[in-house]
């Protein structure tokens, strides 16, 4: 097998998903390239260590720049907040490295233009984690769909619901609490949670032409946690738009960290002709089906309990009737990735598709600041 020599930015929660799929994504998914955990990099020397040694990284940067350099380092791994992916990825590019890097892609669209920008003219292969393409019910769904099952489509619906900013004591910035911060996270639940399901609805539906949003910021002022004073919330809270897909279809799309009793409910329904069918994470290991032309006296909503070897991704896990669950989305991320790198081929979704998902979040922060519907720009 090749060795592929992995340098790794930031080791929090995306840090240890990404590192789990590196380490493991062999011992089910044969294939040449070797992952190797050769370096990690973050701010503070002693906890960087800490992970090195938790996780078999062979060694240890403090300034992502050195890490870019190092002659030994084939692919650099993003996982460190939003305000950083463009000047990592950009250098990475520059320095030849192939970059993997967390969603959002940018801060902002015209930032993300530059990143593509960057790592087409340097022709590296490069991927965005937007994961949940790869849970093997959505990736069923992606399948049902191109074949032709639900007809055409009329709706589709999406949710991603939280509730761990309802207390006004919590933070902004700093860690576990830099998605409160505009000047670190870039937008709220836009760019973070609703990021996620426009990147899923245009991988299943085609391209989101059209928006009109509202956003809300219900907790107007935080405690910056640098300084311990209160400075002015800048992120939404909350937002939802109505959107036009370019099939025809339209779109209702919803994400909040304000909704009691939901950890991390992401939820999608699409309705079409023929068929419906609906998927959520928590139950993720589930795909809902619903197809009109049953016959009458058995037709109802089906609960596909995915296991079965001929379901995406299962065959090289457990055995029929055992689940998997969020962890392997990253490892079948770097499957295919790592399939792709032998065959030639760039697996999806790259830096220029998760471009497309950062012009509908602009459009939908620049449809809730005017009130007005607004074009996506085209990609
Ligand atoms: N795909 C998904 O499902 C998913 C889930 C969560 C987060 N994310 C994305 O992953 C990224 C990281 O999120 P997280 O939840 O792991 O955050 P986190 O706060 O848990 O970890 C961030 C890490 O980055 C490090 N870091 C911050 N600034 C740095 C810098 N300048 N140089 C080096 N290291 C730096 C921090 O020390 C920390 O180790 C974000 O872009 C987020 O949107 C994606």
């Amino acid at each position: 097998m090749k060795p592929l020599n992995i340098g790794m930015v930031g080791y929090g929660l995306m840090g240890r998903a990404h590192s789990n799929a590196f380490r493991k994504v062999r011992n089910f998914f044969p294939g040449e390239y070797q992952p190797v955990l050769k370096a990690i990099c973050g701010r503070d020397g002693a906890p960087a260590q800490a992970f090195a040694n938790t996780w078999g990284y062979e060694s240890v940067e403090t300034d992502w720049r050195k890490l870019v350099e190092r002659a030994d380092i084939d692919l650099i791994d993003i996982a460190a907040p939003n305000n950083v992916h463009g000047e990592i990825a950009i250098a990475a590019a520059k320095a030849g490295k192939m970059v993997m890097c967390e969603k959002p892609l940018a801060m902002h669209a015209a930032q993300g233009d530059a990143m593509v920008a960057a790592v087409e003219a340097a022709k590296v292969p490069n991927m965005v984690w937007y994961n949940y393409r790869r849970v093997p019910a959505v990736t069923l769904a992606k399948h049902l769909i191109d074949e032709g099952k639900l007809g055409k489509i009329f709706h589709y619906r999406s949710q991603f619901l939280q509730d761990w900013t309802i207390s006004a004591d919590v933070p902004q910035g700093g860690p576990g609490t830099w998605r409160l911060d505009a000047a670190i996270a870039g937008s709220g639940v836009t760019g973070d949670l609703l990021a996620h399901c426009i990147d899923t609805a245009q991988w299943l539906n085609g391209s989101i032409n059209s928006v009109t949003a509202m956003t809300e910021t219900f907790v107007k002022e935080r405690t910056d946690s640098a300084t311990g004073k209160k400075r002015e919330v800048k992120i939404d809270d909350a937002s939802a738009f109505l959107g036009r897909f370019d099939n025809g279809s339209l779109a209702i799309f919803e994400a909040t960290r304000y909704a009691r009793g939901h950890k991390a409910l992401y939820t999608l329904e699409i309705n079409g002709e023929h068929a419906s069918l609906k998927w959520d994470l928590h139950d993720l290991h589930r795909l809902q089906y619903f197809d009109h032309r049953d016959d009458s006296r058995v037709r109802g909503w089906r609960s596909i309990h995915l296991s079965d070897s001929d379901q995406p991704y299962m065959s090289h896990w457990w055995i029929p009737g055992v689940q998997i669950g969020f962890e392997h989305t990253f490892v079948h991320q770097v499957a295919d990735f790592l399939e792709g790198l032998a065959n030639g081929t760039n697996a999806a979704p790259t830096f220029r598709d998760a471009l497309k998902t950062d012009r509908v979040t602009d459009a939908v922060l620049a449809s809730a600041q005017s009130g007005q519907w607004t074009d996506v720009a085209a990609a």
